[in-house]
Protein backbone atom coordinates (compact mmCIF):
# COMPACT_ATOMS: atom_id res chain seq x y z
CA UNK A 1 0.00 0.00 0.00
CA UNK A 2 1.51 3.14 -0.74
CA UNK A 3 0.46 6.52 0.97
CA UNK A 4 0.35 9.58 -1.36
CA UNK A 5 -0.33 11.79 1.30
CA UNK A 6 0.34 11.72 5.41
CA UNK A 7 -0.18 14.04 8.11
CA UNK A 8 1.45 13.36 11.58
CA UNK A 9 -0.08 15.49 14.73
CA UNK A 10 -0.26 18.34 11.95
CA UNK A 11 -1.72 21.59 14.06
CA UNK A 12 -2.48 24.97 12.69
CA UNK A 13 -3.15 28.41 14.76
CA UNK A 14 -4.20 31.58 13.26
CA UNK A 15 -3.31 33.66 16.02
CA UNK A 16 -4.19 32.29 19.40
CA UNK A 17 -6.88 30.48 17.83
CA UNK A 18 -6.58 26.70 17.29
CA UNK A 19 -7.93 25.78 13.74
CA UNK A 20 -6.26 22.14 13.60
CA UNK A 21 -5.61 19.86 16.46
CA UNK A 22 -3.23 17.01 15.83
CA UNK A 23 -4.75 15.84 12.72
CA UNK A 24 -3.21 12.47 11.87
CA UNK A 25 -4.36 11.05 7.99
CA UNK A 26 -2.89 8.72 5.76
CA UNK A 27 -4.13 8.81 2.34
CA UNK A 28 -3.76 5.58 -0.02
CA UNK A 29 -2.67 6.56 -3.62
CA UNK A 30 -5.45 5.98 -5.61
CA UNK A 31 -8.09 6.65 -2.92
CA UNK A 32 -10.67 9.11 -2.53
CA UNK A 33 -10.98 10.95 0.49
CA UNK A 34 -13.85 12.95 1.85
CA UNK A 35 -13.38 15.15 4.77
CA UNK A 36 -16.35 16.88 6.26
CA UNK A 37 -18.18 18.38 9.24
CA UNK A 38 -20.05 21.56 9.50
CA UNK A 39 -18.81 25.27 8.67
CA UNK A 40 -16.04 26.72 10.18
CA UNK A 41 -14.61 22.64 11.58
CA UNK A 42 -11.42 23.39 9.15
CA UNK A 43 -12.32 21.56 6.46
CA UNK A 44 -10.81 23.99 4.14
CA UNK A 45 -7.91 25.06 6.02
CA UNK A 46 -6.47 21.28 5.83
CA UNK A 47 -7.12 21.35 2.47
CA UNK A 48 -5.23 24.87 1.94
CA UNK A 49 -2.45 23.22 4.50
CA UNK A 50 -1.71 20.20 1.75
CA UNK A 51 -1.75 22.95 -0.91
CA UNK A 52 0.93 24.66 1.16
CA UNK A 53 -1.85 27.72 0.68
CA UNK A 54 -1.06 27.66 4.70
CA UNK A 55 1.76 27.04 6.59
CA UNK A 56 0.95 24.52 9.59
CA UNK A 57 2.38 25.11 13.03
CA UNK A 58 3.77 21.98 14.32
CA UNK A 59 3.52 18.27 13.03
CA UNK A 60 4.87 16.49 9.76
CA UNK A 61 2.87 16.68 6.32
CA UNK A 62 3.98 14.48 3.47
CA UNK A 63 3.11 14.34 0.08
CA UNK A 64 5.06 11.21 -1.95
CA UNK A 65 6.69 10.49 0.60
CA UNK A 66 8.70 13.68 0.50
CA UNK A 67 8.52 16.30 3.80
CA UNK A 68 6.53 19.41 2.40
CA UNK A 69 7.83 21.76 5.38
CA UNK A 70 10.00 23.99 3.54
CA UNK A 71 8.26 23.09 -0.01
CA UNK A 72 6.47 25.93 -1.83
CA UNK A 73 2.47 25.65 -3.38
CA UNK A 74 3.54 25.76 -6.96
CA UNK A 75 6.29 22.64 -6.13
CA UNK A 76 4.10 20.59 -4.61
CA UNK A 77 2.33 18.89 -7.51
CA UNK A 78 -1.16 18.86 -6.23
CA UNK A 79 -4.24 20.90 -7.84
CA UNK A 80 -6.76 22.76 -6.11
CA UNK A 81 -10.28 22.33 -7.83
CA UNK A 82 -12.60 25.50 -6.23
CA UNK A 83 -16.52 26.06 -6.12
CA UNK A 84 -15.58 29.32 -7.73
CA UNK A 85 -14.02 27.60 -10.63
CA UNK A 86 -11.67 30.63 -11.20
CA UNK A 87 -11.39 30.68 -14.63
CA UNK A 88 -9.88 33.29 -16.78
CA UNK A 89 -12.92 35.13 -18.33
CA UNK A 90 -10.87 36.72 -21.06
CA UNK A 91 -9.60 33.33 -22.51
CA UNK A 92 -11.27 30.11 -24.33
CA UNK A 93 -11.71 27.13 -22.77
CA UNK A 94 -8.43 25.46 -24.49
CA UNK A 95 -6.72 29.08 -23.50
CA UNK A 96 -7.63 28.28 -19.70
CA UNK A 97 -6.58 24.75 -20.08
CA UNK A 98 -3.35 25.21 -21.92
CA UNK A 99 -1.93 28.07 -19.78
CA UNK A 100 -0.61 26.27 -16.88
CA UNK A 101 1.47 24.27 -19.73
CA UNK A 102 2.45 27.38 -21.51
CA UNK A 103 3.87 29.28 -18.16
CA UNK A 104 5.70 26.37 -17.71
CA UNK A 105 7.53 26.47 -21.32
CA UNK A 106 5.71 23.90 -23.23
CA UNK A 107 5.60 24.79 -26.41
CA UNK A 108 2.27 25.99 -28.08
CA UNK A 109 1.52 22.58 -30.15
CA UNK A 110 2.42 20.27 -27.63
CA UNK A 111 0.20 22.24 -25.15
CA UNK A 112 -2.76 21.99 -27.56
CA UNK A 113 -2.54 17.99 -28.10
CA UNK A 114 -2.52 17.69 -23.79
CA UNK A 115 -5.81 20.37 -23.79
CA UNK A 116 -7.49 17.58 -26.63
CA UNK A 117 -6.80 14.60 -24.22
CA UNK A 118 -8.28 16.14 -21.80
CA UNK A 119 -11.39 17.46 -23.51
CA UNK A 120 -11.80 14.23 -25.08
CA UNK A 121 -11.79 12.48 -21.38
CA UNK A 122 -13.95 15.17 -20.11
CA UNK A 123 -16.51 16.30 -23.18
CA UNK A 124 -15.22 19.02 -23.52
CA UNK A 125 -13.82 19.17 -27.11
CA UNK A 126 -16.50 20.54 -29.05
CA UNK A 127 -16.35 23.57 -26.45
CA UNK A 128 -12.64 24.07 -27.11
CA UNK A 129 -13.43 27.55 -28.61
CA UNK A 130 -15.76 29.16 -26.27
CA UNK A 131 -15.26 31.36 -23.36
CA UNK A 132 -16.64 30.60 -19.82
CA UNK A 133 -19.33 32.90 -20.19
CA UNK A 134 -20.90 31.06 -22.58
CA UNK A 135 -21.01 27.55 -20.60
CA UNK A 136 -23.39 26.51 -18.14
CA UNK A 137 -22.56 25.89 -14.70
CA UNK A 138 -22.01 22.00 -15.11
CA UNK A 139 -19.42 22.56 -18.02
CA UNK A 140 -17.41 25.89 -16.33
CA UNK A 141 -16.91 23.00 -13.39
CA UNK A 142 -15.46 20.69 -15.95
CA UNK A 143 -12.98 22.98 -17.44
CA UNK A 144 -11.93 23.58 -13.89
CA UNK A 145 -11.42 20.19 -13.67
CA UNK A 146 -9.96 19.60 -16.72
CA UNK A 147 -7.42 22.48 -15.79
CA UNK A 148 -6.43 20.25 -13.15
CA UNK A 149 -6.28 17.11 -14.93
CA UNK A 150 -3.86 18.34 -17.78
CA UNK A 151 -1.39 19.26 -15.12
CA UNK A 152 -1.04 15.21 -14.04
CA UNK A 153 -0.77 16.12 -10.44
CA UNK A 154 0.17 14.21 -7.78
CA UNK A 155 -3.39 14.68 -5.98
CA UNK A 156 -6.29 16.71 -6.74
CA UNK A 157 -7.67 18.87 -3.72
CA UNK A 158 -11.39 19.93 -3.88
CA UNK A 159 -12.93 22.41 -1.87
CA UNK A 160 -16.80 22.26 -1.97
CA UNK A 161 -16.89 22.24 -5.45
CA UNK A 162 -20.19 21.40 -6.43
CA UNK A 163 -21.99 24.24 -3.93
CA UNK A 164 -22.82 26.89 -6.57
CA UNK A 165 -24.66 23.94 -8.40
CA UNK A 166 -28.28 23.56 -8.64
CA UNK A 167 -29.22 20.22 -6.81
CA UNK A 168 -29.71 17.63 -10.15
CA UNK A 169 -26.42 19.05 -11.62
CA UNK A 170 -24.86 18.45 -8.12
CA UNK A 171 -26.04 14.74 -8.22
CA UNK A 172 -24.78 14.48 -12.26
CA UNK A 173 -21.46 16.35 -11.45
CA UNK A 174 -20.90 14.22 -8.19
CA UNK A 175 -20.80 11.05 -10.24
CA UNK A 176 -18.73 12.20 -13.06
CA UNK A 177 -16.06 12.89 -10.85
CA UNK A 178 -15.95 9.88 -9.22
CA UNK A 179 -15.63 8.19 -12.39
CA UNK A 180 -13.09 10.79 -13.78
CA UNK A 181 -10.98 9.72 -10.48
CA UNK A 182 -11.50 5.96 -11.18
CA UNK A 183 -10.57 6.88 -14.76
CA UNK A 184 -7.51 8.74 -13.97
CA UNK A 185 -5.99 6.38 -11.38
CA UNK A 186 -6.20 9.61 -9.19
CA UNK A 187 -5.84 10.79 -6.02
CA UNK A 188 -8.69 13.07 -4.89
CA UNK A 189 -9.15 14.64 -1.27
CA UNK A 190 -12.53 16.31 -1.53
CA UNK A 191 -13.64 18.78 0.87
CA UNK A 192 -17.83 19.19 1.50
CA UNK A 193 -20.18 20.10 4.49
CA UNK A 194 -22.99 18.04 2.84
CA UNK A 195 -22.49 14.21 4.76
CA UNK A 196 -24.57 12.76 1.18
CA UNK A 197 -21.89 13.96 -1.07
CA UNK A 198 -19.07 12.53 1.50
CA UNK A 199 -20.82 9.03 1.76
CA UNK A 200 -21.35 8.69 -1.66
CA UNK A 201 -18.35 9.79 -3.53
CA UNK A 202 -15.63 8.88 -1.36
CA UNK A 203 -14.01 5.53 -0.11
CA UNK A 204 -12.69 7.33 3.18
CA UNK A 205 -14.82 9.45 5.25
CA UNK A 206 -13.11 12.10 7.31
CA UNK A 207 -15.37 13.56 9.68
CA UNK A 208 -14.14 16.80 11.61
CA UNK A 209 -15.48 19.11 14.40
CA UNK A 210 -13.93 22.17 16.06
CA UNK A 211 -10.34 21.29 14.12
CA UNK A 212 -10.32 17.81 15.13
CA UNK A 213 -11.28 14.61 13.82
CA UNK A 214 -13.72 12.89 14.93
CA UNK A 215 -13.54 9.51 13.16
CA UNK A 216 -12.42 8.30 10.36
CA UNK A 217 -12.86 5.04 8.29
CA UNK A 218 -15.13 3.68 5.95
CA UNK A 219 -18.50 5.35 4.69
CA UNK A 220 -20.91 2.52 6.03
CA UNK A 221 -18.27 1.68 8.67
CA UNK A 222 -18.82 5.42 10.43
CA UNK A 223 -23.03 4.93 9.86
CA UNK A 224 -23.21 1.34 11.32
CA UNK A 225 -20.58 1.89 13.93
CA UNK A 226 -20.32 6.05 14.59
CA UNK A 227 -17.74 6.24 17.36
CA UNK A 228 -19.54 9.49 19.48
CA UNK A 229 -22.89 10.75 19.33
CA UNK A 230 -21.57 13.84 17.15
CA UNK A 231 -20.99 10.99 14.22
CA UNK A 232 -24.09 9.56 14.35
CA UNK A 233 -26.30 12.38 14.59
CA UNK A 234 -23.77 14.01 11.71
CA UNK A 235 -23.87 11.14 9.00
CA UNK A 236 -27.58 9.45 7.70
CA UNK A 237 -30.43 11.55 6.77
CA UNK A 238 -32.66 12.18 8.07
CA UNK A 239 -30.76 12.54 11.43
CA UNK A 240 -30.73 9.51 14.01
CA UNK A 241 -32.97 10.02 16.86
CA UNK A 242 -31.55 10.41 20.53
CA UNK A 243 -33.73 9.38 23.48
CA UNK A 244 -32.57 9.80 27.09
CA UNK A 245 -32.42 6.11 28.80
CA UNK A 246 -30.83 5.05 32.13
CA UNK A 247 -28.84 2.09 33.23
CA UNK A 248 -30.26 -0.56 35.63
CA UNK A 249 -28.89 -0.83 39.52
CA UNK A 250 -27.40 -4.06 38.97
CA UNK A 251 -26.19 -2.91 35.09
CA UNK A 252 -28.31 -5.99 33.38
CA UNK A 253 -31.15 -3.32 31.76
CA UNK A 254 -31.99 -0.35 30.31
CA UNK A 255 -34.31 2.00 31.35
CA UNK A 256 -35.72 3.89 28.17
CA UNK A 257 -38.87 6.80 29.26
CA UNK A 258 -40.66 7.81 26.47
CA UNK A 259 -43.95 9.86 26.78
CA UNK A 260 -45.76 8.55 29.41
CA UNK A 261 -44.37 5.02 29.15
CA UNK A 262 -41.05 3.85 30.74
CA UNK A 263 -40.12 0.27 28.83
CA UNK A 264 -36.99 -1.71 30.06
CA UNK A 265 -34.85 -3.79 27.76
CA UNK A 266 -32.23 -6.32 28.50
CA UNK A 267 -28.47 -5.42 27.74
CA UNK A 268 -26.48 -7.87 25.63
CA UNK A 269 -23.47 -6.43 27.51
CA UNK A 270 -23.87 -5.12 31.25
CA UNK A 271 -22.88 -1.56 31.56
CA UNK A 272 -22.14 1.00 34.15
CA UNK A 273 -25.03 0.91 36.91
CA UNK A 274 -27.18 3.93 36.62
CA UNK A 275 -25.23 5.48 33.63
CA UNK A 276 -26.98 8.02 32.26
CA UNK A 277 -27.08 7.48 28.29
CA UNK A 278 -28.86 8.09 25.12
CA UNK A 279 -30.28 5.63 22.54
CA UNK A 280 -29.40 5.95 19.38
CA UNK A 281 -32.52 5.69 16.61
CA UNK A 282 -32.00 5.74 13.10
CA UNK A 283 -35.43 7.15 11.21
CA UNK A 284 -35.16 4.30 9.07
CA UNK A 285 -34.55 1.51 11.84
CA UNK A 286 -37.84 2.29 13.01
CA UNK A 287 -41.11 0.92 11.78
CA UNK A 288 -45.29 2.04 12.33
CA UNK A 289 -47.25 -0.81 13.37
CA UNK A 290 -51.06 -0.68 14.60
CA UNK A 291 -51.74 0.35 18.25
CA UNK A 292 -50.53 -1.60 21.30
CA UNK A 293 -48.40 -4.08 19.06
CA UNK A 294 -45.07 -1.95 18.80
CA UNK A 295 -42.44 -1.26 22.07
CA UNK A 296 -44.59 2.27 22.63
CA UNK A 297 -47.64 4.03 21.34
CA UNK A 298 -46.68 7.40 19.27
CA UNK A 299 -49.01 9.77 17.67
CA UNK A 300 -48.03 11.11 14.44
CA UNK A 301 -47.59 14.94 14.22
CA UNK A 302 -46.34 15.72 10.52
CA UNK A 303 -46.48 13.38 7.52
CA UNK A 304 -44.45 13.81 4.38
CA UNK A 305 -44.53 11.55 1.70
CA UNK A 306 -41.57 11.54 -1.18
CA UNK A 307 -43.91 9.27 -3.48
CA UNK A 308 -41.78 6.47 -3.15
CA UNK A 309 -41.31 6.84 1.12
CA UNK A 310 -42.76 8.69 4.04
CA UNK A 311 -40.95 10.96 6.44
CA UNK A 312 -43.37 10.63 9.76
CA UNK A 313 -42.51 13.36 12.78
CA UNK A 314 -44.10 12.02 16.28
CA UNK A 315 -45.84 14.51 18.83
CA UNK A 316 -43.34 13.35 21.49
CA UNK A 317 -40.47 14.37 24.21
CA UNK A 318 -38.20 13.99 22.21
CA UNK A 319 -39.91 14.80 18.72
CA UNK A 320 -38.91 11.22 16.42
CA UNK A 321 -38.28 10.85 12.81
CA UNK A 322 -39.15 7.96 11.39
CA UNK A 323 -38.80 6.62 7.79
CA UNK A 324 -41.40 3.69 6.53
CA UNK A 325 -41.54 2.89 2.50
CA UNK A 326 -44.97 3.59 0.95
CA UNK A 327 -46.62 5.10 3.92
CA UNK A 328 -49.16 6.70 1.86
CA UNK A 329 -52.18 6.17 4.10
CA UNK A 330 -51.09 7.76 7.13
CA UNK A 331 -52.31 11.00 8.58
CA UNK A 332 -51.30 13.43 11.00
CA UNK A 333 -52.94 12.77 14.27
CA UNK A 334 -53.28 8.79 13.73
CA UNK A 335 -51.93 6.87 17.14
CA UNK A 336 -49.71 4.21 16.26
CA UNK A 337 -47.32 1.73 17.98
CA UNK A 338 -43.77 2.10 17.44
CA UNK A 339 -41.33 -0.98 17.11
CA UNK A 340 -37.75 -0.69 17.53
CA UNK A 341 -35.43 -3.18 15.90
CA UNK A 342 -32.93 -4.17 18.39
CA UNK A 343 -30.14 -5.07 15.84
CA UNK A 344 -29.93 -1.34 15.05
CA UNK A 345 -29.86 0.53 18.60
CA UNK A 346 -26.92 2.52 18.98
CA UNK A 347 -26.05 3.48 22.28
CA UNK A 348 -23.90 6.61 23.67
CA UNK A 349 -22.73 8.09 27.17
CA UNK A 350 -24.73 10.97 28.01
CA UNK A 351 -21.60 12.92 29.19
CA UNK A 352 -19.05 11.84 26.82
CA UNK A 353 -20.71 11.10 23.93
CA UNK A 354 -19.02 7.98 23.25
CA UNK A 355 -20.24 5.06 21.95
CA UNK A 356 -20.88 2.13 24.13
CA UNK A 357 -20.34 -1.46 23.62
CA UNK A 358 -23.69 -2.88 24.11
CA UNK A 359 -27.32 -2.64 22.88
CA UNK A 360 -30.56 -4.28 23.40
N1 LIG B 1 -6.98 33.40 7.76
C1 LIG B 1 -7.64 33.14 8.88
N2 LIG B 1 -7.44 33.85 10.00
C2 LIG B 1 -8.09 33.58 11.15
N3 LIG B 1 -8.99 32.59 11.28
C3 LIG B 1 -9.24 31.84 10.21
C4 LIG B 1 -8.58 32.07 8.95
N4 LIG B 1 -9.05 31.14 8.07
C5 LIG B 1 -9.94 30.40 8.74
N5 LIG B 1 -10.05 30.80 10.02
C6 LIG B 1 -10.93 30.20 11.05
O1 LIG B 1 -10.58 28.82 11.18
C7 LIG B 1 -11.74 28.03 11.33
C8 LIG B 1 -11.78 26.98 10.26
O2 LIG B 1 -12.00 27.61 9.01
P1 LIG B 1 -12.14 26.79 7.67
O3 LIG B 1 -11.00 25.84 7.56
O4 LIG B 1 -12.34 27.75 6.57
O5 LIG B 1 -13.49 25.97 7.96
P2 LIG B 1 -14.42 25.12 6.97
O6 LIG B 1 -13.74 25.05 5.64
O7 LIG B 1 -14.55 23.79 7.63
O8 LIG B 1 -15.74 25.82 6.92
C9 LIG B 1 -12.92 28.98 11.32
O9 LIG B 1 -13.30 29.25 12.65
C10 LIG B 1 -12.38 30.21 10.63
O10 LIG B 1 -13.04 31.37 11.08
MG1 LIG C 1 -14.40 25.77 3.77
Amino acid sequence: MTLQIELNGVNKYYGAFHALKNIDLAIKKGSFVALVGPSGCGKSTLLRSLAGLEKISAGELKIAGDLMTNVPPRKRDVAMVFQSYALYPHMTVEENLTYSLRIRGINKSEARKAAEDVATTTGLMPLLKRYPRELSGGQRQRVAMSRAIIRNPKAFLFDEPLSNLDASLRVHMRKEIRLLHDRLKATSVYVTHDQIEAMTMADHVVVMRDGVIEQQGHPLALYDKPANRFVAGFIGSPAMNFIPAQVSADGAQLHLAFGERRETFGLTTHLEPSRKLLVGLRPENLSLVPVGEGDFDIVIALVESTGSSTYVTTITEPELTIVVSGGRAMRSGDRMGLKIDPMSVHLFDLDSGRRLPSTF
